[in-house]
């Protein structure tokens, strides 16, 4: 158990340190020195990550993998990923190259909005609240002019407001709905900055519309947030064979391609099957956000509320027509090349060098793509072998890792546990016999 503690915020690094190891910690020294070993012997670059959060104390490792040979719209990726489970990359990687051999994916944003809400209440008749509207809303954008100027000039801005009446949901309640385009940038901050304008704005001008009655205090402000709920924020990726090169693929697999398009339709109809086939999309999806510097918070929130409109269901779709095996996903992917932390972490700029600068609509199709290729190799390994084959593969590595085995020690493990079933257990045996 931590204890309470006062102004932790102003301590300093070391002092932070010292304090939680004493308070946490039953041998303080160790814990200090694991925590200052990741410090960064360059003082710039541990400058910029201690400030990217409040009360940094260490930095937090992550693998920075390639996943090659992604070819999307004729164009071929190296793609940077960023994540801990150890089968994802290589996963990402084998599909890749089996659809680089059969055409690649081909991936099409459909449209690129987004979109945020000044929650209100007034009591008031609906007329007024409208009419009060209609003469506001030029305001609304003339007013947020200073904060919209620099977006409107690289093609953004504000789409559309419209007064949203919520009242038979909620007793009073209302929204200014507004619909924006932050071409390259997230643009979380530019929204919430517009936002916070228009909820003043909408107060303020309350007293040049003369209406009896109608004053400043008939409403009632709740708050102002963009939606993570980005729906017209969307982007297709898809691939498409021969079913007779799929089953290629799996020649020991008796109706490979059906079992595929199956699998998919069971995660169509049963939420159990469908989040954990979405996890397997978001696998890809969030990787390749993090290690673009893009908020996977943000994606996994849009995703998952997209995919459970009606009726929570798979985000990919598998069809066999006329002997050609289609499979495809539509995500909503908000995100940014510009802006946030894509300017300023050193790795994020390298990640998007990688990938040739993109602007944000080429990103949104590399990271569906990505979703895809993960979904095809997690369906591949399910309706095969099982996952655990592979997984335990690329987790051996961990596993051995954590007996802290010598290379020799290694390589004999790899060698023996080639055609055998991998374990924590079997490998514990394993070490404790050669050794
Ligand atoms: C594991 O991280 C992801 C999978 O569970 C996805 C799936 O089941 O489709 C393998």
């Amino acid at each position: 158990m931590s204890e309470e503690i006062k102004g932790f915020s102003k301590l300093s690094k070391d002092k932070k340190i010292e304090w939680l190891t004493k308070t946490c910690f039953r041998d303080s020294n160790s814990a200090k020195k694991i925590l200052t070993q990741y410090w960064n012997s360059n003082n710039y670059l541990q400058k910029l990550h201690d400030e990217f959060s409040e009360n940094t104390i260490s930095n937090y490792y992550l693998p920075f993998a390639i996943a090659p040979n992604f070819l999307i719209n004729e164009k071929i990726y190296s793609v940077p990923m960023t994540i801990e489970e150890s089968s994802v990359v290589a996963a990402a990687s084998k599909a890749a190259k089996f659809w680089m051999k059969h055409g690649g994916f081909k991936a099409d944003v459909i449209n690129e909005e987004k979109t945020g809400q000044v929650h209100f209440i007034f009591h008031g008749e609906k007329k007024i609240i409208s009419e009060y509207f209609d003469f506001v809303k030029p305001l609304l954008f003339k007013n947020s002019r200073q904060i919209t100027k620099k977006m409107e000039s690289r093609g953004g801005g504000i789409n559309d407001i419209q007064l949203i009446d919520k009242t038979s949901d909620l007793k009073g309640y209302y929204q200014l709905f507004a619909t924006f385009n932050t071409v390259d940038a997230m643009g979380a901050n530019f929204i919430n900055s517009c936002l916070e304008k228009f909820s003043k704005t909408f107060s303020d001008s309350i007293n040049k519309f003369n209406r009896v009655g109608f004053k400043k205090e008939s409403i009632e402000i709740i708050m102002s947030i963009l939606s993570n709920f980005v729906p017209n924020c969307l982007v297709e990726a898809s691939v498409a064979c021969n079913v007779s090169d799929l089953n290629k693929l799996e020649p020991k697999s008796k109706n490979f391609a059906q079992k595929l398009v199956k699998a998919v339709e069971i995660a169509n109809i049963d939420i159990h099957r469908a989040v954990t086939h979405n996890k397997g999309i978001m696998n890809g999806v969030d990787a390749v956000a993090i290690a673009t510097g893009n908020d996977f918070r943000a994606l996994e929130a849009g995703v998952h509320s997209y995919a459970s409109q009606g009726k929570y269901k798979s985000l990919s779709e598998a069809i066999i027509e006329d002997g050609i095996f289609n499979f495809k996903v539509k995500l909503p992917i908000a995100i940014g090349t510009v802006g946030g932390v894509t300017n300023l972490h050193p790795l994020v700029k390298i990640a998007l060098e990688i990938l040739q600068n993109p602007s944000s609509k080429e990103l949104m199709k590399i990271i569906a793509s990505v979703g895809l290729a993960q979904n095809f190799a997690a369906l591949r390994s399910l309706v095969t072998s099982g996952i655990q084959k592979g997984h335990m593969k690329m987790h051996l590595s961990n596993i051995l890792n954590k007996f802290e085995v010598s290379e020799k020690e290694k390589k004999s493990a790899f060698t023996y546990f080639k055609n055998k079933i991998i374990s924590n257990s079997s490998v514990e045996k394993f070490i404790k016999k050669i050794r």
